[in-house]
C-alpha cells in the first residue's frame, strides 16, 4: 500500500522522507493556502523533493481553465499529477488531459457513482473523501469498498487514494479493504508508529539492562 503525505508543509514532507514512509504528496488549496505561500512555486517545490507523484489542484472550473491550468501545473515536473474536481467539466478535462499523457487525481469524490465516472474519464487516481462522508453521519468505508469491487468487476486502472483520512484506522480500514494508497496527514503518520506497549517494553527493556552496570560494547570475560 502506498502512503502520501497529504500536506503542502515542507519541513513535513522532509521529516516523511527521511521516514521512508512518503511515496507520495496531495495536496489542495486550502494545504496551500495555510502555508501563506504562493501557488504554483509551492507545488513545483514539492515535486522537487518527492520522486513520487505530486498532486496539484486546478483553480479554475471550467473546462478550458481546467485544461489551461492542468498543463501549467503538469508542466512543472514529470511526477506532477493534476488534481481535478469531480464534475462534468472536470471529467471531460481528464479524458482530454489523458490523451495529452497527463495524468489526473479526481477530487471531491463521495460515491462510488462518481467513482465509477472517474475511471471512465481515465483518471490516474480517484480521491473519495472518507472523513468528510463520516462527518456527516455516513460511511466512508463503505464507500471504499464499493468503489474497490467495481474497479475489480472491470479491470480499471484507476487507483483509489483514500482521501480525508483522520486516524489510523482509517488507514486499517483502507489497507484490509486493499485501496492502492491512502494520502495521510502528517499528523496521522506519527499516530502510526504508537502504541503504548512499545513504550513500555522499550522502557522496561533499557531498564533491565541498565540493573546490570555493564555497557553496550563491554568485552566478554
Ligand atoms: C487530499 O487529497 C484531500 O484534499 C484531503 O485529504 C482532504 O482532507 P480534509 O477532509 O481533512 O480537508
Amino acid at each position: 500500500m502506498k502512503f502520501f503525505l497529504d500536506t503542502a508543509d515542507i519541513e513535513e514532507i522532509e521529516r516523511g522522507l527521511e521516514w521512508g514512509m512518503v511515496d507520495g504528496v496531495t495536496t489542495n488549496p486550502s494545504l496551500i493556502a495555510k502555508q501563506g505561500k504562493p501557488y504554483l512555486p509551492t507545488v513545483q517545490a514539492i515535486a522537487e523533493m518527492v520522486p513520487g507523484p505530486v498532486s496539484g489542484e486546478v483553480l479554475a472550473t471550467e473546462y478550458d481553465g481546467i485544461m489551461e491550468q492542468g498543463h501549467r501545473l503538469a508542466g512543472l515536473a514529470e511526477n506532477v499529477v493534476v488534481k481535478v474536481p469531480l464534475s462534468p467539466a472536470g471529467l471531460r478535462a481528464v479524458r482530454d488531459l489523458a490523451a495529452d499523457g497527463i495524468r489526473s487525481n479526481v477530487t471531491l469524490c463521495f460515491s462510488a457513482a462518481q467513482a465509477l465516472l472517474a475511471a471512465k474519464a481515465g483518471a490516474a487516481f480517484i480521491s473519495p473523501f472518507v472523513g468528510r462522508v463520516d462527518d456527516v453521519g455516513g460511511s466512508g468505508m463503505e464507500i471504499i469498498e464499493q468503489i474497490v469491487a467495481i474497479y475489480a468487476n472491470y479491470h480499471f486502472e484507476t487507483e483509489v487514494l483514500v482521501a480525508s483520512v483522520r486516524h489510523p484506522l482509517h488507514v486499517v480500514q483502507a489497507s484490509l479493504i486493499g485501496a492502492h494508497v491512502a494520502t495521510i496527514p502528517f499528523s496521522t503518520l506519527e499516530k502510526l508508529y504508537h502504541h503504548p506497549l512499545t513504550d513500555v517494553g522499550l522502557e522496561r527493556f533499557l531498564s533491565d539492562w541498565q540493573k546490570t552496570g555493564k555497557t553496550f560494547d563491554e568485552k566478554a570475560g
